[in-house]
């Protein structure tokens, strides 16, 4: 297993290109189910997620061939021939490996009419139930026993439904509408997630020829078709990674252009960074933090899109870290998504811990320290402190970052930064 070493302190410069994004790349592979015949997929991130992704697929009788890959490895293409379908199952070792394996659920159900698929289990950042998942599936037709930890869904009548979601849920919602997009009849989805990556799948199966209605709002309205064709599509880039980067560069006092960006979905983000005190430039696609001054210590509250992401919770609480003041740091989608901060108080950083409040009281330097990397986010805010601490920092168990950052220590090595990987 390998570990980051890093030697804080320089501040990064140059430009960094946003690879595609994660959540909506796994989703969007999973799609590929709906469809017999031969996809095509651009600016998939060269992520483990996504190799996993590609190893359930297969098991499931897809096949993938390597179309082409970008300059830095980061992203390629793929195509991915769905024409033969040789299962039902998402097996334990697969889905206890990754979450997201549960978005194979409503592709199975809509194409193969039956599925069977692991129940993910708890969490580092939570518990992360799908009784939503099956409840809207359940409403739409579909027979679901749970038996020997695994959903068995009979969908030989799924038909259309309108289905109100108590709390927004971004895989929720991306599993019934893929299921209603070969439903007999009519579905609506209400409250749905509106996070982009949402809206990334739906355009997707728009590309195979779904019919929905609504794409980015809150309330879906999917008309079932008989059955949809293969499609090519770019994925998004990822909003998360690119806001992470916009991080590096403001924890190091940096100057750093993200070619690239999606910049009309990180409206909160840059909010934030601008109320933190960080000077930022951006056009639609490009964004550029430019060499400041001290942060500001600011509150943020996460929720769901278009509010302020958890999945930028952690990196934001290791800039604050730092920051001039503090910063109440409150989040309200995941129960246990703190498991950073006993990490960041390893380095030197002052934060207690009420519930789901934290107190950050910015310090003035971190010192580098050996850490323990203990999910995707939390590995990231790790990566973030030790640019910014003295000294060495290393991080252990990196395997967290190669889920969901493609290259990202070439990419900051690139910008400068002082950062290898070693075995550990
Ligand atoms: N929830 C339920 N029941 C359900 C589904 C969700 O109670 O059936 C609750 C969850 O426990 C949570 C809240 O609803 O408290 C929201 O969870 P959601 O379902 O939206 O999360 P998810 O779909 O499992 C996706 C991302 C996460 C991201 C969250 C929130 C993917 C593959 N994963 O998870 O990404 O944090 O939405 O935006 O899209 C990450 O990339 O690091 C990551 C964890």
């Amino acid at each position: 297993m390998d570990k980051i070493v890093i030697e804080g302190g320089l501040p990064l410069q140059g430009e960094v290109q946003i690879s595609g994004a994660k959540n909506a790349a796994l989703p969007i592979l999973a799609a590929t189910l709906l469809a017999p015949g031969e996809h095509r997929l651009d600016n998939l991130p060269a992520l483990a997620d996504i190799h996993t992704c590609e190893k359930l697929l297969s098991n499931l009788g897809a096949r993938f061939k390597e179309v082409a890959v970008n300059a830095g490895g980061t992203n390629g293409s793929l195509s991915i021939d769905t024409s033969d379908l040789q299962g039902f199952e998402a097996p334990y070792e697969l889905v206890k490996t990754m979450r997201a394996a549960v978005l194979v659920l409503g592709p199975l159900v809509a194409r193969a009419r039956q599925a069977r698929v692991s129940l993910p289990g708890g969490c580092a950042i939570g518990a992360r139930p799908i009784d939503l998942h099956l409840k809207g599936l359940e409403a739409m037709g579909v027979k679901i026993n749970l038996s020997q930890g695994y959903v068995e869904a009979d969908a030989r009548r799924l038909k259309g439904a309108e289905i109100y979601f108590e709390t927004s849920t971004v895989t929720g919602t991306e599993n019934l509408m893929m299921a209603a997009a070969l439903a007999k009849g009519t579905t609506v989805i209400k409250n749905a997630a509106m996070e982009p990556e949402v809206g990334d799948l739906a355009r997707f199966l728009v590309a195979m020829g779904a019919q929905i209605e609504g794409i980015d709002s809150d309330i879906l309205t999917i008309h079932g078709v008989p059955e949809l064709k293969p499609a090519s599509y770019r994925i998004m880039s990822d909003r998360i990674e690119a806001g992470t980067f916009l991080a590096a560069a403001a924890i190091t006092k940096g100057e750093v252009t993200l070619l690239d960006a999606p910049v009309p979905h990180l409206t909160a983000i840059l909010g934030k960074f601008t109320e933190a005190g960080v000077r930022l430039s951006a056009t639609k696609d490009r964004v550029t933090v430019h060499a400041g001054g001290n942060l500001t210590g600011v509150d943020i509250r996460t929720h769901p899109y278009p509010g302020f992401p958890t999945d930028m919770q952690a990196q934001f609480m290791a800039m604050m870290s730092v920051a001039r003041g503090a910063s109440v740091i409150t989040e309200t989608i995941f129960e246990n998504r703190f498991m950073h901060v006993s990490e960041l108080l390893r380095l030197g950083a002052d934060i207690t811990v009420t519930g789901n409040i934290a107190v950050v009281r910015g310090c003035r330097q971190l010192q580098g320290a050996p850490v323990m990397a203990t999910d995707l986010r939390a590995s990231a805010s790790l990566v973030l402190a030790g640019l910014a601490a003295a000294g060495t920092t290393e991080i252990l168990r990196v395997y967290h970052l190669d889920r969901g950052y493609a290259h990202l220590v070439e990419k900051l090595a690139a910008l400068g930064a002082r950062i290898k990987r070693v075995p550990a």
